[in-house]
């Protein structure tokens, strides 16, 4: 493939927001269905064909999974025309699969877009995650920190009292000390099943969504594209990757990755300037469901560039026949 142009971040965006639409709207049938796979298949499918007619000559750096694990959008696949810039691809095409077998809240279709060499290659591993909204100093709170800690600290640069701070976290067992630590001080917890980059996303909201602060671990990759979507709306995100066996350190080893114990900012997960498109499937705080009336469809979607911090909800809406 050729990438003879430069990225242009603000003609590739109106493609981009069309990729997570057109993801969104091959999932919508399934919604509520629950059969996961179906749906997760339905979007691949979608996400894959509205890229490769974009003029990019793309590669999937976040992407489905290893090339032997997944058919389509596998980590190193290259997608689009070729005829365009050189550029890497972060994508979920179905964040939240479960959320959408059972019709729950927050199932987004999410992909980023930046020049090649800006996304950080993570390994489909776990990833300890922190984040907060913007308007706060740098490293304000760390990784290091206790849970409470973190509540307190961020409760103090906020002005408020720790009871005032609101955590989203997964509710996952292994999340039970972290949430119980936190209860300790008084904050409240925001407690969400799956989609854990929306989880982060609404700390940058946080007037909207009352979420001040993310923690817990989840998806390397989701905490890439996370990364990306803060790096558009403002707010900070730290990660550490987390292995559980020799095989998931070899996938470090195999993305390029070195030291296994480092501290991600998330300036160092997404190093240059990025897009980033999602559409609502189930809907949520972030975005509305996709709306089904007769003989229409209409979606949502969130398209930021971050070289401009620009934030735009768009709504689509097109004849249902095209889509059955
Ligand atoms: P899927 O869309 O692949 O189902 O992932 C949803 C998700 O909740 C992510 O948002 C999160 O990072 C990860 O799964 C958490 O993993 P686990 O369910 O193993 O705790």
């Amino acid at each position: 493939m050729s990438s003879t142009a430069e990225f242009h971040d603000r003609l590739l965006s109106l493609g981009l927001a069309r990729v997570a639409e057109q993801a969104a709207l091959a999932s919508a049938s399934l919604i509520g269905r629950g059969d996961e796979k179906a749906a997760d298949q339905a979007a691949v499918n979608a996400m894959r064909e509205q890229l490769n007619l974009l003029d990019i000559a793309g590669v999937v750096v976040i992407g489905e999974g290893e090339r032997d694990e997944a058919p389509m959008l596998f980590i190193g696949e290259e997608v689009g025309t070729g005829n365009g810039p050189g550029v890497d691809i972060a994508l979920d095409p179905l964040e939240g699969t479960t959320l959408t077998a059972k019709d729950m809240p927050n199932a987004l279709t999410v992909i980023a877009m930046g020049p090649r060499g800006s996304m950080l290659h993570a390994p489909d591993t776990y990833m300890d995650k922190l984040a907060i909204g913007p308007g706060y100093d740098p490293g304000i709170v760390t990784l290091d920190m206790s849970p409470a800690e973190r509540v307190t600290t961020l409760a103090a640069a906020k002005g408020c009292a720790p009871g005032d701070i609101s955590v989203c976290i997964l509710e996952r067992p292994r999340h039970e000390a972290m949430i119980a630590e936190v209860r300790s001080t008084g904050a409240s917890i925001h407690l969400i099943t799956d989609g854990d980059v929306a989880g982060v996303m609404h700390c940058a909201e946080a007037e909207i969504t009352g979420i001040d602060m993310y923690m817990g671990s989840g998806g390397a990759p989701e905490g890439v594209l996370a990364a990306a979507a803060l790096k558009c709306m403002g707010g900070q995100i730290q990660g550490r990757l987390l292995f559980r066996n020799a095989d998931e350190k070899a996938r470090a080893a195999k993305a390029g990755i070195t030291d296994l114990d480092r501290v991600y900012t998330r300036d160092e997960m997404v190093t240059q300037d990025v897009i980033f498109a999602a559409t609502g499937v189930t809907g949520g705080s972030l975005l509305p469901r996709i709306k089904r009336s007769p003989g229409w469809v209409e979606t949502t979607t969130l398209l930021m560039r971050s070289k401009t911090g620009s934030v735009r909800r768009m709504s689509y809406r097109t004849p249902l026949a095209s889509h059955q």
